[in-house]
């Protein structure tokens, strides 16, 4: 193809008409016809009904576990199998060069949902991956320390431990108090953890056991005044609720897009900061490893490029709707769950309430019942996927509450944890 003409090509099929779903780059996929009312100014129940549909669960299902992984809306699946289908149809030819015009038509639509440039955006694998990457690139010496508070997930807690703690390096593991009042309260600890050896905070974004939201933004800089570099583990908090990078300020902010983004699996985002990328060592090298961008840490040779073209149209879904949309909807849906539960002595809410501090995952002990017997009831009586969360007395159940569950699935919800509190 002339380079004139596959500009337009690739501009047609990657950009986004107003009222539709953009969905795949080949003919034969109608799907985008069927959907433009996910980009109409409803907010109805029955609006959201209808962005339910375009998710195709088990039958009876219902999904409240999307902290564990997402699923992909119809139009991400379809477009992502035909561009695996292109992929066997002309495997080299993709694999190798067809596709890179594509591919950076993504990092542009991903830098810009987050608010960053394209140059700070690295199409990698998962959370695990980015986490590994930062923990691993840094040459701290025996005796600096690395600050994760008691919370932090093990994708995070095991590579500073493999590559930082093995050789000397102190991991500072301060507790945070599980229901803070204010985000003043978890700066606090952090702040308090500080010596003159710390080099690195690292945070996760929302907590994956009880869905707090950590204020990544007044950690940053607070710990920036003292020359300390932040890393974020976002597994959970993209797609959930509008995420700024550069208003955020962090150093490093890697995250899965297979959860809350509803791409499909095995493909993420990993941001650095400009300032920051002469930190980072790629994780793997091969050829093109002297490129000076960001683009040198997803240099994988043979890789998932199907899926991460897939990211693209997951991206296009959820600017269909609205990313301001979303957010709105996430925190619409606590309230609601949060309101049903509030006064009924049998339930306990293990997050926090204020929205500076929780948005769409929430954490539920039914008062007396163990949390295993909890969840065991709920998947087997009433096809309900929800995750127990046993750690640091939670006895909870993790609740998610994604843009495919409506008021109805919560009342349902409800309804079924009541009859099981007795
Ligand atoms: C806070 C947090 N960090 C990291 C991960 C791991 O994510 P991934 O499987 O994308 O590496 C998860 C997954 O649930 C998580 O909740």
């Amino acid at each position: 193809m002339k380079n004139t003409h596959r500009r337009s090509f690739v501009k047609q099929l990657f950009t986004g008409i107003a009222g539709t779903v953009l969905l795949s780059s080949h003919k034969g996929i109608e799907t985008k016809e069927s959907t433009p009312f996910l980009g109409s100014n409803d907010s109805s129940e029955a609006f959201w009904e209808n962005v339910k549909k375009q998710f195709k669960f088990a039958p009876k299902l219902r999904y409240f576990n999307n902290g564990s992984l997402g699923s992909c809306p119809i139009s991400v699946q379809n477009a992502t199998n035909t561009f695996r289908a292109t992929l066997d149809a002309h495997p080299s030819k993709y694999m190798w060069g067809g596709w890179r015009d594509e591919k950076e038509v993504v990092r542009e639509k991903v830098a810009k949902l987050f608010s960053v440039s394209k140059e700070e955006i690295a199409l990698t694998h998962n959370t695990t991956e980015g986490m590994n990457l930062i923990a691993k690139s840094f040459d701290l010496k025996k005796g600096d320390e690395v600050i994760l508070i008691d919370h932090e997930h093990p994708s995070a807690v095991i590579p500073w431990t493999v590559w930082q703690e093995e050789k000397g390096v102190k991991l500072v593991r301060p507790v945070i108090p599980i229901m803070p009042k204010t985000i003043a309260d978890i700066v606090k600890v952090y702040e308090k953890a500080i010596t003159s050896r710390t080099k690195i905070i690292s945070m996760c974004h929302v907590i994956n056991t009880n869905g707090m939201i950590l204020p990544v933004k007044e950690v940053s800089e607070m710990a920036h005044k003292r020359g300390i570099l932040v890393a974020v583990d976002g597994a959970q908090a993209p797609g959930m609720f509008n995420i700024n990078l550069k208003e955020l300020g962090c150093d490093f902010y890697t995250a899965s897009a297979h959860k809350w983004l509803f791409a499909p699996k095995g493909i993420s985002v990993f941001y650095a900061k400009e300032a920051s990328q002469h930190h980072l060592k790629p994780l793997m090298v091969a050829n093109g490893y002297r490129d000076a961008s960001i683009r040198r840490l997803e240099n994988y040779n043979t890789r998932n490029l199907p899926e991460l073209l897939g990211l693209g149209s997951a991206v296009d879904f959820h600017n269909t709707i609205g990313k301001d949309k979303i957010s709105k909807r996430s925190y619409e849906l606590k309230a609601y769950l949060r309101d049903k539960v509030k006064d009924n002595q049998q339930f306990r809410l293990k997050t926090p309430e204020l929205d500076e501090l929780s948005c769409g995952i929430q954490t539920l002990e039914v008062v007396g019942k163990n949390v295993r017997d909890v969840r065991n009831s709920l998947r087997d009586d009433y096809h309900i996927d929800v995750r127990p969360m046993t750690t640091y007395g939670l006895n909870g159940i993790r609740i998610s509450l994604a843009i495919f569950i409506t008021k109805k699935d919560i009342d349902y919800l409800i309804d079924a944890l009541e009859t099981i509190a007795g």
